[in-house]
């Protein structure tokens, strides 16, 4: 059987990850928590490719492009999960699960993180465990393939 292939796609800011905002989510930069996302994913067993963008199109195209390639995704939006119809609408396109995830609680944070619009169109949504929301959501879109 051939391996099922993720995507982890990650929005605006989390590029910034071990210098933004260190109270919030620690000091361990992006670049060795994408490391880790990797080793975890093929721990479970599947192709993992993450992509990060600071541009909503560029998010927006690549799901587009991930009908067909990818069976799953783990999203974290950053701000666009609270604001952005256009990437609510672009994953609705597709017929693959999506998890919503956040290293913070955003529900612990300023009201306007509180709501988002991806969630509606999630499978699930996982926050407020760092790092281990990455693995946490791998493990999710494991347990629906
Ligand atoms: C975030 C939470 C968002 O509210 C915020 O805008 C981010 C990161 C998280 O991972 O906790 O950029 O998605």
């Amino acid at each position: 059987m051939s391996k099922k292939r993720v995507l982890v796609l990650l929005g605006p800011n989390l590029n910034m990850i071990g210098i933004r905002e260190k109270g919030v989510y620690g000091d361990e930069t992006s670049q060795s928590i994408e490391m880790q996302i990797h080793e975890y994913a093929e721990s479970l067993g599947f192709e993992c490719e993450i992509f990060q963008s600071n541009w909503e199109g560029a998010l927006i195209d690549k799901i587009h492009g991930a009908k067909g390639v990818f069976d799953g995704v783990v999203l974290n939006a950053g701000a666009l999960a609270h604001y952005s119809y256009a990437l609510r609408d672009a994953v609705a396109c597709l017929r693959i699960p999506f998890i919503e995830t956040h290293m913070s609680n955003v529900f612990a944070r300023e009201p306007f993180r509180a709501h988002s619009v991806l969630s509606e169109v999630c499978a699930g949504v996982i926050c407020g465990f760092g790092k281990h929301s990455y693995f946490l959501a791998l493990q999710a879109l494991k347990s629906l393939m």
